[in-house]
């Protein structure tokens, strides 16, 4: 059964320039997809209409058989807390706030309390390999330690699936090679189904950002 469902999805930002032109893609539940593109393409584009940030211009998008196109903004906004996570392109972390308050950061903001996570943050830290910097500022640590911070964030409330945008666009092979075997451990343990956007060829490709 496919867990999201884009149909037919055109998206435009000023009305005229189609970023995505008829769009069909579909994801079933546990899978591990990659879509490459160039740079442009539309890749976040893509990712933000999939998860609900952005209504397309128009077409359907379905999660887990509801049409989030067609519900209001206030349901999306619990859809994207309960069942979907996001990883954005630049990792967004709060500067002045731990390693562990910044993966807390979106059970604060909606109002949950650290006991009612599904992984406890112990867990979620050793899991992503971060116990030991658990106190630090995101201004002292190393790229792929960023990143495996902003995924611990958008595991925090063991989503159904995580939506990647270039989890590896701004580290060294060395360090893109340990965040994909994180992401591959996600999807093996946790269940989670991975949607990762790359522009990366080396990435194992599983489908292409494509239009018709
Ligand atoms: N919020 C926005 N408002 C207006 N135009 C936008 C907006 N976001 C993206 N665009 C435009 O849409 C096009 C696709 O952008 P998008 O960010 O989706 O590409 P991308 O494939 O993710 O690129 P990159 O690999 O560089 O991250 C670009 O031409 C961009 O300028
Ligand atoms: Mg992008």
């Amino acid at each position: 059964m496919s867990f999201i469902e884009v149909k037919d999805v055109c998206h435009s930002y000023n009305g005229k320039d189609m970023i995505l032109k008829n769009v069909d893609l579909s994801v079933r539940k546990g899978e591990f997809l990659s879509i490459l593109g160039a740079s442009g393409s539309g890749k976040t584009t893509l990712l933000s209409v999939m998860g609900g940030i952005e209504l397309p211009t128009s077409g359907q998008v379905f999660v887990d058989g509801e049409d989030i196109t067609a519900c209001g903004e206030k349901r999306r906004a619990i859809l994207r807390r309960t069942k979907l996570g996001f990883v954005f392109q630049f990792f967004n972390l709060a500067p002045y706030l731990t390693v562990e308050q910044n993966i807390m950061v979106p059970l604060f903001l909606a109002g949950k309390r650290k006991r009612t996570m599904k992984t406890p943050i112990d867990e979620l830290l050793e899991f992503v390999g971060l116990s030991d910097k658990r106190k630090s500022l995101p201004g002292k640590l190393s790229g792929g330690e960023q990143q495996r911070v902003a995924i611990a964030r958008g595991l925090v409330f063991r989503p159904d699936i995580i939506f990647l945008d270039e989890p590896t666009g701004n580290l060294d092979s060395v360090n893109s090679e340990s965040i994909m075997q994180l992401l591959s451990r996600i999807n093996a343990e946790f269940g989670t189904t991975v949607v990762q956007v790359t522009h990366n060829e080396k990435t194992p490709i599983t489908a292409r950002a494509s239009s018709r």
